[in-house]
């Protein structure tokens, strides 16, 4: 055995159990492994789980606050603009840097695997892309990156952009992207839907599109993107982010755009920190906390999952590329307070990330890629609760990071 992890607590069994891992997979699990590792950890009880999972982040985005000015009105819309200038000068070692921070404090949280949206569009053309295939070719031993092309600036309003998103397919983004309702009027968001639409089609891609990142009940591309989804028979394929109009509309259109999101077998992704900051932002009392409908998409059957989105650019101002944190905050803004509730959270960034990206290697299970997380935590809510240190993180069956953490008492 390459390495053997004694006594792993896993979250389906009672006892304690050993985890052997050969050439990056699981071999074996069971009590007591008589086999000698050739690295051995010892996990003393605690929790151990698959790593975890961001399935919606921008790593051409992050840590771009130091270098523009702020978001004075803290709207989307600004934080959108602002980038512009900065844009226009992208280099690839800028856009490395701020990736590789971000990724190896994703390592060292237990991400082993993200899926990023990076704009594409005439301001910046393709530099953000080849910034972020080149990081993630610097990293390809040690986290695995999906690439989404994100039109952040509209297809139909931005000419020039469909030729763009051709290109960046066929430089290596792995999905298309969209952002339907950043379009003049509604006949344009769907012009934008079928677009994105066809060129999934055509490179035989997922489709994963930035939804109704509004709290204006009045923009309803999700239906067209569920709409579309049905049509094409796409389903299985499609993941809409932030969908945050859902939680603005009226209770019967909004059950009535449900029950198509879960025909179309659609993931949803919520992105919780940056969107309690940007919307809701210019409401009085009561006021909204601009997430989309989470518990009443779970209860309808769809999977929901939630992704960091931003660390410190325009619109969010914070974040460690940390799920346990993005999920304490979900688990809150949500109200997610009941030990099944917690535990459906905590199952986000694992279960129900892996879904999203399709995954067939992922779990502890014989046979499965070692990508495993020990936690310093008994138990999933302890985990959330505690902020556990991640004591070790393996990928493909190495140890890739490792955090201890001591606080001495002078009391
Ligand atoms: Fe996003």
């Amino acid at each position: 055995m390459d390495i053997i992890i004694r006594n792993a607590k896993l979250r389906d069994k009672d006892e304690l159990v050993d985890i052997g891992i050969v050439d990056g997979k699981i071999k074996t699990i069971g009590k007591n492994i008589s086999a000698q590792g050739k690295e051995e950890i010892d996990a003393s009880g605690k929790l151990t789980i698959p790593a975890f999972i961001d399935p919606h982040i921008h790593l051409d985005k992050t840590l771009i606050a130091d270098v523009v000015r702020e978001n004075v009105s803290g709207t989307l819309k600004e934080a959108i603009e602002i980038i512009w200038e900065k844009k226009r000068k992208y280099t690839n070692e800028d856009i490395v840097e701020r990736a590789s921070k971000i990724i190896k404090m994703g390592l060292s949280n237990g991400t082993t695997r993200m899926r990023t949206h990076v704009d594409v569009d005439t301001i910046g053309g393709l530099k953000p892309l080849e910034g972020v295939l080149a990081t993630k070719e610097k990293f390809k031993d040690y986290i695995d990156i999906e690439i989404v092309a994100f039109p952040q600036e509209g297809i139909i309003k931005d000419e020039g952009c469909k030729e763009l998103m051709e290109e960046a397919m066929k430089m290596g983004a792995n999905l298309v992207g969209g952002m339907p309702a950043n379009e003049n009027n509604p006949s344009d968001s769907f012009e934008h839907v079928k677009f994105c639409f066809d060129l999934a089609e055509k490179y035989d891609a997922d489709v994963d599109m930035h939804v109704d990142e509004t709290d204006d009940p009045f923009y309803r591309t999700l239906e067209m993107v569920a709409d579309e989804t049905i049509k094409r028979d796409y389903q299985g394929k499609v993941t809409a982010g932030h969908t945050c109009a859902l939680a603005s509309y009226d209770n019967h259109y909004a059950r009535y755009v449900i029950e198509k999101v879960k025909r179309a077998e659609m993931n949803i992704i919520t992105n919780p920190v940056t969107n309690l900051m940007l919307q809701g932002k210019y409401d009085g009392y009561p006021k909204r906390r601009g997430l989309t409908r989470v518990k009443e998409l779970i209860a309808e059957g769809v999977n929901v999952a939630y992704g960091q989105d931003c660390i410190k650019d325009t619109f969010y101002p914070f974040g460690k590329a940390d799920m346990l944190e993005v999920g304490l905050i979900l688990a809150h803004a949500s109200h997610m307070s009941l030990p099944n509730e917690i535990e459906e959270v905590f199952n986000m960034p694992l279960e129900k990330s892996a879904k999203i990206l399709r995954l067939n290697d992922y779990g502890i299970e014989e046979g499965k890629r070692a990508d495993l997380v020990i936690l310093d935590a008994d138990n999933p809510i302890d985990a959330l609760r505690l902020q556990a240190t991640r004591l070790y993180v393996i990928k493909e069956g190495s140890v890739v990071a490792s955090t201890l953490k001591e606080t001495k008492f002078f009391i």
